[in-house]
């Protein structure tokens, strides 16, 4: 990405042309692929998130900081469709999510969404090139394609050879580089990731962030990360700031 994109929170993927309007030169925003209106949430009496808002760009990172207990994990699942928002709305595409059926909702997780976790997300009885051959399966690939779609995430995350391995036999790093490559092998519009480094040590979290990132752009899924760490956010385009349910703060990165 160049400076002058980083700048603009676009990244290359999304860049938007120049047009002509009436003399005056407009950079158009890019669309939106998500849209979050006014969301709250509460758990029994306390309210968890508070009146939320933002614009998610196809192709852009964003990364979600703020103390324990703000509501970081909350906002990403009422964005995914994970849990119901109790007031608000949250459009994909210009489609309300929360109109959706279970079923359909459902599938819209598997085929629009990505989710990559602290840890503990592979099935370790499977298999990595399995892990990541799932979602595709659920999906209704066979099984072969599956796999050999699979397959081609291994070399670029710098998994090959790790085909065979069960999440047992793998360091952190490799098994949320497979958790990487499993979310994003359904080409997803949005990756959401929450604390996938929390569980590393500073190099490997480091690689795998920038992994997660490069994956993601050359993809064009746009990213949400929710994250403690600066060092992990720094590889966003803007970093949106909770406080007690509400967004307090954002900053564009330099
Ligand atoms: N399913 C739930 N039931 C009850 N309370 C919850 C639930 N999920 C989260 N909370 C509460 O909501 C608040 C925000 O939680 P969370 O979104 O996980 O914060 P963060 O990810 O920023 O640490 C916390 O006080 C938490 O205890
Ligand atoms: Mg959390």
């Amino acid at each position: 990405m160049t400076r002058r994109q980083r700048e603009s929170g676009r990244g290359p993927m999304t860049r938007a042309p120049r047009v002509r309007d009436g003399g005056t030169m407009t950079i158009p925003t890019p669309p939106s692929v998500l849209s979050v209106h006014a969301l709250g949430k509460s758990f029994g009496p306390t309210p968890v998130l508070r009146d939320v808002s933002l614009e998610i760009q196809a192709g852009t990172a964003t990364a979600i900081m703020g103390p324990s207990g703000s509501g970081k994990s909350t906002l990403l699942h009422c964005m995914s469709g994970i849990v119901k928002p109790d007031s608000g709305a949250v459009l994909l595409a210009g489609q309300h999510i929360q109109n959706l059926g279970e079923n359909d909702r459902s599938r819209l997780r598997r085929e629009a969404f990505g989710f990559v976790f602290q840890s503990g997300q592979l099935l370790p009885e499977l298999p990595a090139i399995e892990n990541v051959a799932l979602p595709l399966i659920l999906n209704g690939a066979s099984i072969r394609d599956a796999k050999a779609t699979a397959n081609t995430f291994f070399a670029p995350l710098g998994l090959d050879g790790l085909q065979d391995r069960r999440p047992g036999q793998m360091s952190g790093g490799q098994s949320q580089r497979v958790a990487i490559a499993r979310a994003l092998a359904t080409k997803p519009s949005v990756l959401f990731a929450d604390e996938p480094t929390g569980a590393l040590d500073a190099q490997t979290s480091w690689e795998v962030m920038r992994l997660l990132r490069e994956s993601a752009q050359q993809i064009g899924s746009a990213l949400v990360v929710v994250t403690h760490d600066l060092e992990v956010a720094r590889w966003c385009d803007r970093t949106l700031v909770m406080q007690a349910g509400s967004l307090v703060a954002q900053q564009v990165a330099a």
